[in-house]
C-alpha cells in the first residue's frame, strides 16, 4: 500500500509500504492511486513526494503477480496521471528504483538520489521489457544510445552514473526525503510552462543523425550476444519505435512488444531461473536438515592447498570477500607464478571496482603447517585420490579442531576423502568453476557423515563470496559433471557415426550453449578427462584397431579422445584438438582437414559407414542423455529438485538461461516426448545405458507429466516407497 502525509505544510509525502523492495503489487497501484488524487485534490498540498519505507524506494513490479491474472489497476495510465499532474512530483530514490520502480520514478517531474542508490531497467533479464513507458521514456531522457545500452542489458547504474546520464537532477549524501522535500517547496510555485518542460513524455526524442545504421548495428550485436534469446530484441525494437514514432504510437509498439514477450516460454524460462536461484539458498539434506535450522560458523581466516588454475581462482575470491587467506604451494615454481598471477587478479578486479587491492590478506607458504589456525581450508591439488588422502590426513593432523575441510575436487568421492580425517563430519566438497574468481557456480557437495553445520558455512561462505551456491549429494561427478558425461559421449558416438565438430557444436551453439561441446572441451583440455579415464582403466593403448576399442565393460565406447590425446592434441594448450589453431593458446577455432581424414579413416577402419546427420538429431541425443541423467539424479536424491540441477546448469555450464535449464527444457519440450525419443534412441543403440530412460521420468509421464514446479511432490512419494 502506500501511505498518505502531509510535511512542511505544502508537501504530500507518499510512501510506498511494502517489504522487502516495495513492489508494485496491485495494493501499491491503487494506494499510489488514491493518495495521488488525494495530493492533487487537497489546495494546501502544492507539491508531492513520492519514496519508498525503509530506505528503499522501489523494486519493481510484483513478480509473484506474473503468473496469475493482473489484478488491481494497470502501471501505465498510473504513471500518466502522475506525469499530468498540475502539481510537481518529486520522487527520492533511495536504495533501488529498478524496472517498474524507475519507470514510476520517470514519470515524476524530478529525481532525487541518494549516492548509495542503484537505478535500472532489468525486465531483459526476465525475458521482458520495460513496458511501463520505461522504453519510450528513458530514450527521451537520455538519448538513444545510452538507453539502448541500459535497457538491453538491464544493467543498473550508480546514482553518479545515473546523474551523469540525466536520469537523476541531484545526487545527495544526506537525507534524500528530506532532500526531495526541500527541493519540492521550492518547486511548489511551478505550474504552466516549467512543469510541462518536465514531462518527458513530451519531449522529442534526441536522434541521431545516422540512426538506421545505429540500430542496424546494435541489433546485430544484441542478436549475437543474445544466443537466441528474443527480450533483447525486442527491446532493441521498442526503443527504436521511441525514437521514430510519437509517444502514443511508441506506446502502442511497447504494449505489442510486451505481449509477445510476456506470452513467451523464454519469459517463463527466465523467471522460473529467478526463483530457482532463490530457491537453491533454501537447501536441505536427505536427514531432513535444511538451511533453516542449520547455524553456520563464522569463517574469518581461510586456507588455500594448491595454487595452479583454480587454487589461484579461489584464493583471489576468498581474499576479496575479505577473508585472511594463508596460500600453499609445494613447487617452488609454481610458488613464485602463482603469487604473480594473484596480484594481477586482484590488482585488476581492484581497478575495476575502484577500491584497493586486497594484498595484504594474503601470506604465502610451501609448508601445510602455516594452516594450523584457520577456521576453513580448501584443497586445489591435482585431481588424485591418493595425494588428496594424504592431503586429507596432513590437514587433520595439523588444523586446529572444527576446521572444516573443503575439496575443489571435480568429482572424486567426497566421502572417501573425510574417512582419512579424524571428524569426518568436518569434511565437504567445494567445488568452483574455472576460473573461480569470476564463475558464480558453486556446488557444495555432502557426503553421508559431513554435519549440517559443515554445509551451512561452506554455503554461507559461497554467499559471502558472491557465488550462486547449490548443495548436492556425494557421488561420481556430483551433479554437473555427472550430467556432462553422457551428453560428451553422445557428441562422440555423433561423430563416430557421420558428423564433424563443427556440425554437432554449430547445433548446440544454435540452440544457446556459448560453446559447443567440442570447442569446450577444446579450451578445458582433453587430457583432463584422459587422465581420469587412464585411471578408471577404460584407455586401453594399442586396442584402438582391434575389435574391443569400442567396448568397454560391455557397453559402447568411443576411444576417439584417447586417440587424440595419444597424438598430443590436447585442445588450445597444444594449438590442436577437435580444431586447430593458430598457435597454442590462441582461442580462435578452425575447422581441421586432418581432424576430418582422421575420422574417415577411423570409421573405414572400424566399418562404420557415415551418415548425414541433422541438427535436430544432435540435439536430440545430446541434450536427453543429459536430462535423462538429471532424473537419475533426482531419483537418486543427489540433487533435491529440478530448480538445483537447472541452477547448476544455468550458472556454471553456460545452458542458455532463456530456456530455464535442461530440467525445465525438458518439461516444455514435453516430457512424454521426451521419453519416447529417448526409447526411440535406446532401442537404436541398446548399448548405450544411458540412454535408457530413467524410471523417474516415467513415473512423472504416468503421473500426467506434472509441471516442472510439482516434481518434488513425485519424488517424495517415490522415495517414501522405497
Ligand atoms: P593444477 O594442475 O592447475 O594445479 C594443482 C596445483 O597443486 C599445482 O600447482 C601443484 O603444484 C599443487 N600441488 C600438488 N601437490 C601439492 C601439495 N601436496 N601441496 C600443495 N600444493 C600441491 O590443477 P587445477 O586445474 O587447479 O585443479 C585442482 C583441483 O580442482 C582438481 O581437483 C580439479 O579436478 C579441480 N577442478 C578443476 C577445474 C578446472 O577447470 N581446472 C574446475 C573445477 C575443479
Amino acid at each position: 500500500m502506500a501511505q498518505f502525509t502531509r510535511v512542511s505544510g505544502s508537501v504530500g509525502l507518499i510512501t510506498l509500504q511494502n517489504p522487502p523492495v516495495n513492489a508494485l503489487s496491485a495494493a501499491v497501484r491503487q494506494g499510489i492511486i488514491d493518495t495521488v488524487q488525494r495530493s492533487l485534490s487537497d489546495p494546501k498540498v502544492k507539491s508531492v513526494v513520492i519514496c519508498g519505507q525503509n530506505g528503499i524506494f522501489c523494486g519493481g513490479a510484483d513478480i509473484k503477480e506474473f503468473g496469475s491474472d493482473m489484478r488491481g489497476p494497470p502501471l501505465v495510465p498510473m504513471i500518466h496521471t502522475i506525469e499530468a499532474a498540475h502539481k510537481p512530483v518529486v520522487a527520492a530514490i533511495e536504495g533501488i528504483a529498478l524496472g517498474g520502480g524507475l519507470e514510476l520514478a520517470l514519470g515524476c517531474h524530478y529525481r532525487i538520489a541518494h549516492s548509495k542508490a542503484r537505478l535500472g531497467l532489468p525486465e531483459v533479464t526476465l525475458g521482458l521489457l520495460p513496458a511501463a513507458g520505461g522504453s519510450q521514456r528513458l530514450p527521451r531522457l537520455i538519448g538513444v544510445p545510452a538507453a539502448l545500452n541500459l535497457i538491453t542489458t538491464g544493467r543498473h547504474v550508480t546514482a553518479a552514473e545515473a546523474l551523469q546520464l540525466g536520469i537523476v537532477d541531484v545526487v545527495t549524501d544526506h537525507n534524500t526525503v528530506d532532500a526531495a522535500v526541500k527541493f519540492a517547496l521550492s518547486a511548489a510555485g511551478e505550474t504552466g510552462q516549467p512543469l510541462d518542460a518536465r514531462r518527458i513524455s513530451t519531449h522529442p526524442c534526441p536522434r541521431p543523425s545516422d540512426l538506421d545504421a545505429l540500430f542496424e548495428e546494435v541489433m546485430h550485436k544484441v542478436r549475437q550476444s543474445a544466443r537466441g534469446a528474443i527480450a533483447p530484441v525486442a527491446c532493441v525494437q521498442a526503443v527504436r519505435a521511441a525514437a521514430t514514432l510519437p509517444y502514443t504510437q511508441g506506446m502502442e509498439r511497447e504494449k505489442e512488444l510486451m505481449a509477445t514477450l510476456f506470452t513467451s516460454g523464454q519469459a517463463r524460462a527466465l523467471q522460473y531461473c529467478f526463483f530457482s536461484q532463490r530457491a537453491v539458498g533454501r537447501w536441505s539434506m536427505p536427514s531432513g536438515a535444511c538451511w533453516d535450522t542449520s547455524k553456520p560458523r563464522p569463517v574469518h581466516k581461510a586456507a588455500v592447498i594448491g595454487l595452479g588454475t583454480m587454487g589461484r581462482g579461489i584464493t583471489v575470491a576468498l581474499a576479496q570477500t575479505g577473508l585472511s587467506v594463508v596460500a600453499v604451494e609445494t613447487q617452488e615454481k609454481q610458488l613464485v607464478e602463482a603469487k604473480q598471477a594473484v596480484s594481477g587478479m586482484l590488482q585488476r578486479g581492484a581497478k575495476r571496482h575502484g577500491v584497493a587491492p586486497a594484498l595484504d590478506k594474503i601470506s604465502y607458504s610451501q609448508d601445510i603447517q602455516a594452516v594450523a589456525d584457520v577456521d576453513l581450508v580448501i584443497e586445489a591439488v591435482f585431481e588424485d585420490m591418493a595425494l588428496k588422502k594424504k592431503i586429507f590426513q596432513q590437514l587433520s593432523a595439523v588444523c586446529k579442531p572444527g576446521t572444516f575441510l573443503c575439496s575443489n575436487t571435480s568429482g572424486l568421492d567426497v566421502d572417501h576423502l573425510a574417512s582419512q580425517t579424524r571428524n569426518p563430519e568436518l569434511v565437504v566438497g567445494m567445488h568452483f568453476f574455472a576460473p573461480a574468481h569470476v564463475m558464480k557456480l558453486l556446488e557444495v557437495v555432502y557426503g553421508p557423515r559431513s554435519s549440517p553445520q559443515a554445509v551451512a558455512t561452506a554455503m554461507q561462505l559461497g554467499k559471502k563470496m558472491g557465488k550462486v551456491s547449490v548443495a548436492v549429494g556425494n557421488c561420481r561427478g556430483f551433479v554437473g559433471n555427472r550430467m556432462l558425461k553422457p551428453y560428451m559421449e553422445q557428441a562422440l558416438f555423433l561423430l563416430e557415426e557421420g558428423a564433424t565438430p563443427e556440425l554437432v557444436d554449430r547445433a548446440l551453439e544454435e540452440f544457446g550453449f556459448a560453446m559447443g561441446v567440442f570447442r569446450m572441451s577444446d579450451l578445458s583440455g582433453l587430457d583432463v578427462g584422459w587422465r581420469v579415464r587412464k585411471a578408471d582403466g577404460l584407455v586401453e593403448p594399442g586396442t584402438a584397431s582391434g575389435q574391443s576399442a569400442r567396448i568397454r565393460q560391455g557397453r559402447r565406447y568411443s576411444p576417439l579422445g584417447d586417440l587424440l590425446c595419444e597424438q598430443g592434441r590436447f585442445g588450445q594448450k597444444t594449438g590442436r584438438g577437435w580444431y586447430q589453431y593458430d598457435k597454442p593458446g590462441s582461442r580462435v577455432a578452425r575447422a581441421d582437414p586432418w581432424l576430418h581424414g582422421f575420422l574417415e579413416e577411423y570409421r573405414a577402419r572400424h566399418g562404420l559407414v557415415a551418415r548425414q546427420i541433422h541438427h535436430q538429431e544432435v540435439l536430440e541425443r545430446c541434450l536427453y542423455a543429459l536430462i535423462n541423467e538429471g532424473f537419475r539424479i533426482l531419483e537418486d536424491g543427489i540433487a533435491a529438485g529440478p530448480e538445483d540441477i537447472d541452477t547448476i546448469y544455468v550458472f556454471g555450464y553456460s545452458w542458455p538461461r532463456h530456456r530455464g535449464g535442461p530440467m525445465f527444457y525438458a518439461a516444455m519440450v514435453g516430457l512424454p516426448k521426451v521419453l519416447e525419443r529417448l526409447e526411440h534412441y535406446h532401442q537404436a543403440h541398446p548399448d548405450v545405458p544411458y540412454l535408457q530412460p530413467c524410471g523417474l521420468l516415467r513415473r512423472l509421464v504416468a503421473s500426467g507429466s506434472p509441471p516442472v514446479q510439482r516434481w518434488r511432490e513425485v519424488i517424495k512419494k517415490l522415495h517414501s516407497h522405497l
